[in-house]
Order: structure tokens, then sequence, then C-alpha cells
């Protein structure tokens, strides 16, 4: 292949077929860069060695499509390119042949970055022959290969679902096809194989696992697609940390083909600690967490602060801020101020609060407080911003304790991603600390959703809630306090997976859909097959689905689904190399019984 070739081969006859990467023409020398999935290759073409493939190479273009006998040669001195895995030999052409032309293409593979992501994506063939785009689908390849490997080695058996099937709740939209055969009938594409994963529970196979293609029609983004891939699993009578174990097994695996290896167990984070010390169930843990600063404010403080009593007041660290100046932290300041509006929250830079006598000491408590925080951000890390409450704020907001956490994370994520290098990093640290895994456990069962004004299944209505929870009547009394037996994989404030210990009993099942506003007639419509099932020996089972796609995104340091998905959509869900979805013919439409009528 044409990324193998060393010194070693050194003298040895060889065939090498592939692209055209470069041309380069210096009159009786010309060179090509022969490009295949492995690499890259310097052919020379002398004159004087074959009058015949020199002549054909005056004719070759980038991307044509070459086949080329010759020899292995080690380069003149000074001649090597280090730069290049073969850049020590070149290989000296005795025949060469066209196989195929290629048209002057849109830009060139050989390009590293292509500013024009939709001219990518209509000329994918294109795209996915640059260098980069190889190494993602190699990883993924790998990836898959090692998780799939790993969980067969433990007895999982890889059952498949059906694509064609009915909605199942995972919160989005769903893609339907409608049937020819029964007019009027829809399936749904599967959002995930979440009943028959349970289903196959039920049915004796304790442990399956699948990787999945999944459906969902939902508002997109750069982690999202419209059909994306899970790595989906389910196991019989499991403890949550028997999951756990699984999981970091195979993530360790898949990971270990990057040749990244990872601690176990991962950390392990409540959903409240989550929210207290990040402001959001998904912290990225390359950052220090906010820190209370509540405790540090006598209340005459906090009366010359104006602050609100008895209200959290959270500082946290800005890392890599140290190169802006006192004017630019200033300014920064007031930018936060003005995206904030009139929402009852102040913003102090601690170094500000230092100028001033009456606060210095303060200031320095606060700064020694936060230096301290794990993990350290560095010398870089010196701007420093305290959020308070300002007086009279409960009555602003509709008061929820956990509303100036979920915000104060938020900006903190906002800033520290201006500072963020262009993959998304932080602080760099060396290559572990590059990857910060953490479980999210306990989340509450229910969400309270303002606009409908109904209590939904935060996960998905299938997830356990604690035992002690069902026994304190809370899933009728107090919704909002029911923790659910539900649980998040986190890499890097990126969601990786999500899973449960399920509902195993039809009685807590048919309340659960109760509880959810649901009919028992409803129930009976939309999931009567499953809780039949539920009636005829269900063991106890749980398990969890993580996103192939997103764990080979970060792995590749992208920062979107589209660079580790061969053929992805648009954020329009536009395939734009097929062009799809397109209308379809008046014969087809007939077939299946529709009619379409555009509303504006
Ligand atoms: P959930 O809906 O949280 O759980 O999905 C699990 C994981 O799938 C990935 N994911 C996506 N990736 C790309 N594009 C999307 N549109 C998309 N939506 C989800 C994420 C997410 O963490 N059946 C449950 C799992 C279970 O309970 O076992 C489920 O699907 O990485």
């Amino acid at each position: 292949m044409c990324g193998e070739l060393r010194v070693e081969q050194d003298g040895q006859p060889v065939v090498l077929m592939g692209w055209v990467n470069r041309r380069r023409d210096h009159g009786n020398l010309i060179f090509l860069d022969v490009r295949d999935r492995s690499g890259i290759t310097q052919v020379v073409l002398d004159k004087e060695v074959s009058g015949e493939a020199h002549a054909k190479a005056e004719a070759a273009r980038s991307e044509y499509v070459v086949a080329v006998k010759g020899k292995v040669q080690r380069r003149g001195a000074g001649l090597e390119n280090p730069n290049m895995p073969t850049g020590a030999i070149e290989v000296v052409a005795s025949e060469l042949l066209l196989l195929n032309e290629a048209k002057t293409p849109p830009f060139s593979p050989a390009d590293d970055a292509i500013a024009n992501e939709e001219v990518r994506l209509k000329y994918r063939y294109l795209d996915l022959r640059r260098t980069e785009m190889q190494y993602n689908f190699a990883l993924r390849s790998r990836v898959a290969m090692a998780i799939r490997n790993y969980l067969v080695e433990q007895g999982f058996l890889e059952i498949e679902t059906p694509f064609m099937t009915r909605s199942t709740p995972e919160g989005a939209r769903d893609y339907l096809v409608p049937s020819r055969v029964h007019a009027g009938h829809f399936y749904a594409l599967p959002q995930s194989p979440q009943i028959f994963k349970q289903i196959l529970m039920i049915s004796g196979f304790d442990k399956y696992f699948q990787i999945a293609r999944c459906f969902r029609d939902e508002d997109l983004r750069a982690d999202r697609q419209p059909e994306f891939t899970q790595i989906d699993l389910e196991m019989s009578f499991p403890q949550q940390e028997k999951v756990f174990r699984v999981v970091e097994g195979f993530l360790t695996a898949a990971f270990k083909t990057a040749s990244i290896s990872l601690t176990t167990p991962f950390v392990q984070m409540t959903y409240d600690d989550a929210i207290k010390n990040y402001g959001i169930d998904k912290p990225d843990m390359r950052l220090p967490a906010m820190v209370s600063l509540t405790a540090e404010l006598t209340p005459e403080l906090r009366e010359t602060l104006k602050i609100e009593k008895e209200l959290p007041v959270l500082g946290f660290v800005i890392p890599k801020a140290g190169t802006l100046s006192g004017t630019q932290k200033r300014a920064l300041v007031e930018e936060i101020r003005a995206t904030f509006g009139d929402c009852g929250l102040d913003f102090l830079d601690v170094a500000r609060l230092k100028t001033n006598d009456a606060f210095a000491p303060l200031a320095s408590t606060i700064e020694a407080k936060l230096s301290s925080a794990e993990p350290s951000t560095g010398t870089d890390a010196d701007l420093i911003i305290v959020v308070t409450p300002k007086i009279g704020t409960p009555a602003k907001w509709n008061f929820d304790p956990q509303w100036i956490y979920k915000r104060v994370g938020a900006l903190r994520l906002q800033l520290a991603a201006k500072f963020a290098d262009k993959h998304g990093r932080f602080v760099k640290t060396g290559t572990e600390a590059d990857f910060k895994f953490l479980w999210v456990t306990d989340f509450p069962m229910y969400e309270w959703d303002e606009e409908t004004k109904v209590w939904n299944a935060a996960h998905h209505p299938f997830t356990s809630p604690h035992e002690e929870d069902i026994k304190a009547g809370r899933l009728t009394n107090d919704k909002g306090a029911v923790r659910a037996l539900a649980y998040d994989i986190v890499l890097n404030g990126t969601e990786l997976g999500s899973g449960s210990i399920r509902i195993h009993r039809q009685d807590v099942q048919a309340e659960i859909f109760r509880s959810l506003g649901m009919s028992d007639a409803e129930a009976k419509e939309r999931f009567g097959f499953f809780l039949d099932a539920l009636e005829y020996g269900t063991p106890p089972h749980g398990g969890i689905a993580l996103g192939l796609d997103r764990i080979v995104m970060i792995l590749a340091g992208a920062t979107s689904l589209r660079e580790v998905i061969a053929f992805p959509k648009t954020a329009k869900a536009i395939d734009l190399m097929v062009d799809a979805p397109t209308p379809v013919s008046d014969q087809q439409m007939r077939e299946l019984h529709l009619k379409t009528v555009v509303r504006s």
C-alpha cells in the first residue's frame, strides 16, 4: 500500500495503485504523489528510465487513478521529507497505467481544510478521500469492532430489531413509513430499540446488544443527526453498577484502538450534586466546579454589595483567560451583564474587588478557594467571576432553587468555550486529561413542562423509580421529588449515553403511565402489547444506549457528527449528495393511498 513503504524496502520491486494526490512537473522528471487509504508515496517518472511512462505522467492530473510498477529507492541525502511517513523513500516507476481520468474536482482532496461544508457534502465521495476523513472512518470501524468483540466476549448476543415498527417514546417526532397494503396506516421508524430490547429480556436473552440505527425527527445540532447509531444493550438481573462495569469495559477497549488508556471505574455523581457543583446534568470535568461562596459573605458584606439574603453566591474560574487586560476583563463583565439583562443576577470580577480596600480580604479568600479547585487550570486562570443574586430577586423569577446554579453553570461553559482551542478543549494537560468520563446518577423521574403544565418522564416511561419513592407515595403526592434509577454517561460535557433500571412489574408500569397523565385506555392502545408481555414472567432488567457517532466524534477531535458519519444530513435534514428528501411520483402516492396537501 502507498502508506507502508519505508527504507527497509529499499531496492524492492512494487506495484502501487491509487489516486494522484499532486503532480509536479520538472521537465525530464515528473513527481506523482500517489495516494490510497493507507497514505501517500512519491513516485518519480524519469524520462531516462522509461520514456513511455514519463509521457503518460505528462497527461496525468490530480485525482486520476493510476497503477505504477517500479522500484523502491532511498531518497538522496537532504531530500527526505520528515513530515511524511514514507518520506525517506520514493518509487522509481518503470511502468505507469492511467486507469481512469478525473474531471477537475471542485476542491482538492489533497487539501486539509475546505471552507464550504455544502460543497463537501455534495461531493462527499471526494471529501471522504481526504486523509482526515479516511482516518475518522478507519477509527470508527476499529471502535465499533472493539466494542462488538468486547460485548461478545462478555456473553452478549447481538440481535437485530425491526426498523418498521410502531412509535417508541424517546421524546422526538417519528419518521413514518406509509403502508401500501393497509390504507391510511403507517409504520414508525424506531427512535431506539427500547421496547424490543425489554421484550428480549422477557424472552430470556439475558444479555442483548445491538449496534443499532435510530431515527428521530428533532431539531438538529452539531451533535444530533436524524439517523444515528446507538450501542444499545440490555441485561437481566443487573444492579446499575453491573451496567456501569460493562460500559467502562467496552469504552476502555474502544479508546485503546486510538492508543488512549482509560482509568476505571469512572467517577460517579448524583444529578443533584451535578447541578449544585456544575449547574448542568452533563458536567465537563475538565473544568473545575463552581464554588459556593455563600459562607464567605458576612451579612454586612451582603448588604454593602446588595446581595439577597440566603440565596447562593457562586464563583468560578475561567481558564485560559490570562491574556486579558484589566480593560478587556471589565468589558467582558459588562457583556455578561448585558446578555443576562434584568434577571436579578450581578457579576463581579474578583480582580476588581481587590482594588477596593473594603473587599480586598474577601477577594483574596475567594481567590484562594477557587485556585485550589480541581482540576487546576494552570497559571493562565486568573479571571474569576462571582455571581450574586441581587436584593429582591426571589420575587422576580418564579423561584426555583436550581435556577441560579443552572444559569451560572451555563454562563461558565459559555465563557470557557470563548477561550477553548478549535477542538473545544479548555485545558490541555496530557492525553488522559483530555477525556474525562463521569456517571451521573439518580436523575429526577419527572420533568415539569411549564408550557403544557404536565409532568413528563425525564428519561422514558419504562424507567424504574427508587423503591423508597414508590413506597412513600411520591408518585402521586410529590412527583418533583421522585428519583429514578436512571443514569447518564458523560464525556467532556457531552452526554454519550443514557440508561436505567426498568420497571419489571405490570402494576408499577401501569401506575407510571397513569402518573404521566395517560389514561388506562390510552396506555392500552399505545403499549398494550408491552403491558401484556410484562405479565408473563418478566425478569428485573436494565440497560443503556450510547451514541456511537458521539464517541467517535470526540475521539477523532471533531466538533460535528458530520465528520464521522459517512453520508450525513445537513442541519435541515437534507442529504445534499443524493438530494433527499424529494417528492415522489403520482403513481407511488396513489399506491400508498396518499395525497399531499401543502399547507403554508
Ligand atoms: P437516549 O434517547 O438518551 O436513550 O439516547 C441514548 C444516546 O443516543 C445518542 N443520541 C443521538 N446521537 C446523535 N443524534 C441524535 N439525534 C441522538 N439522539 C440520541 C446520545 C444519547 O445519549 N432507549 C434509551 C436508552 C436506554 O434507556 O437504554 C435511549 O435511546 O449519545
